[in-house]
C-alpha cells in the first residue's frame, strides 16, 4: 500500500482540478475561504449541478454540528457536497448515514484505519474523533431543493495536543497520506451509493460500523441530558435509548457522550 503515500509535506500535497478530470466541471477548490458550507450554498443558490464539491485547504470559519467551530489548520481535508435528490424529505437522513459509513468503510479497506460511527455521524479511530459531518437542508414545500453535506477529516495534520479527543490518518498510520486519494475514493464510492439506490440500505449499513450501540451514554440535547442504554437506531436515524426505568426514550438531535 506504500502508493498511497507519496506525498511528504503538507505544503506539497496540494489539490487540483487535474487531479479529478472525470469531474472537473463540479468541483471548485479554494485554499481558504470561511467556511465550504457557505461556499457550497451560494453555489447551490446559483443552480450549481448535483455532486458539486467544494473544498477548501483551510477555514477561517469553520462550522460544526451544534453551532460548534471546526478547527481547519491545513493537512486536513475540509469539503462539502450539493445535492440535489428528488426524494422524500424523509429518506434525507438515509443520506447523511450513508455519507458516515461511506467514509468509515474507505478508512477502514482502503487504509486499514478501525474507523468506527458514534451516534449520529461522528467517525472515531481508538475513541477519538477522525472526522465529523455537517448536514443542512434547503426544504421547499414538501420537497428537498437540495442538501449540502459537508466533511472535515483529519488528514495529516496534527489536532492540536490539548484536544485530546482527536486524531489524524497520519497520526494512526504514522503515514504521510494523499489528501487526493482520500477525497477520490471517498467521491467515488459515494456517489456510486447514491446513483445506485444503496443508501436507502444505509441505517443497517451504518450498524456494522457502530461504535454507540449496547453502550451507556449520556446525549445532551437542547432540553436537557438523557441517559440510558443505546439500544438501535430506528429507520429515521433517531437514537433508540432504554433508560434504567426501562422507559424507552426516541432521539432526535443531540451529542452522544459515552459513559
Ligand atoms: C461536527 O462533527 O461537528 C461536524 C464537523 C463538520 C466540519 C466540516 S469541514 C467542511 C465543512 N465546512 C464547515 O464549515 N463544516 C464542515
Amino acid at each position: 500500500m506504500t502508493h498511497l503515500y507519496s506525498k511528504q509535506s503538507i505544503e506539497s500535497d496540494i489539490l487540483t482540478i487535474q487531479d479529478f478530470p472525470s469531474r472537473s466541471d463540479r468541483m471548485w477548490f479554494y485554499s481558504e475561504v470561511n467556511s465550504t458550507m457557505e461556499v457550497a450554498r451560494e453555489k447551490a443558490n446559483a443552480e450549481c449541478p448535483h455532486f458539486t464539491v467544494v473544498v477548501s485547504d483551510r477555514q477561517t470559519s469553520g462550522r460544526g454540528r451544534l453551532n460548534r467551530n471546526w478547527i481547519s489548520e491545513q493537512g486536513g481535508l475540509y469539503f462539502t457536497m450539493v445535492l440535489r435528490f428528488n426524494v422524500a424529505l424523509a429518506m434525507s437522513p438515509r443520506i447523511v448515514f450513508a455519507a458516515s459509513y461511506t467514509l468509515a468503510h474507505v478508512l477502514r479497506n482502503r487504509f486499514q484505519v478501525n474507523a468506527g460511527l458514534k451516534w449520529p455521524n461522528d467517525i472515531l479511530v481508538q475513541e477519538k474523533k477522525i472526522a465529523g459531518i455537517l448536514a443542512e437542508s434547503c426544504i421547499q414545500g414538501n420537497s428537498l431543493a437540495f442538501m449540502t453535506i459537508g466533511i472535515g477529516l483529519n488528514v495529516n495534520n496534527e489536532p492540536h495536543p490539548i484536544d485530546q479527543q482527536a486524531c489524524s490518518i497520519k497520526q494512526i498510520t504514522g503515514q504521510f497520506v494523499s489528501r487526493k486519494t482520500v477525497l477520490t475514493w471517498f467521491l467515488d464510492e459515494f456517489e456510486e451509493m447514491l446513483s445506485s439506490d444503496q443508501y436507502l440500505e444505509s441505517i443497517s449499513l451504518w450498524r456494522k460500523y457502530a461504535i454507540t450501540l449496547n453502550r451507556n451514554v449520556a446525549i445532551k440535547t437542547p432540553h436537557g441530558t438523557v441517559h440510558g442504554l443505546a439500544a438501535d437506531i430506528d429507520e429515521n436515524g433517531a437514537l433508540i435509548l432504554r433508560q434504567e426505568n426501562g422507559k424507552i426514550e426516541v432521539v432526535r438531535f443531540g451529542d452522544c457522550f459515552f459513559n
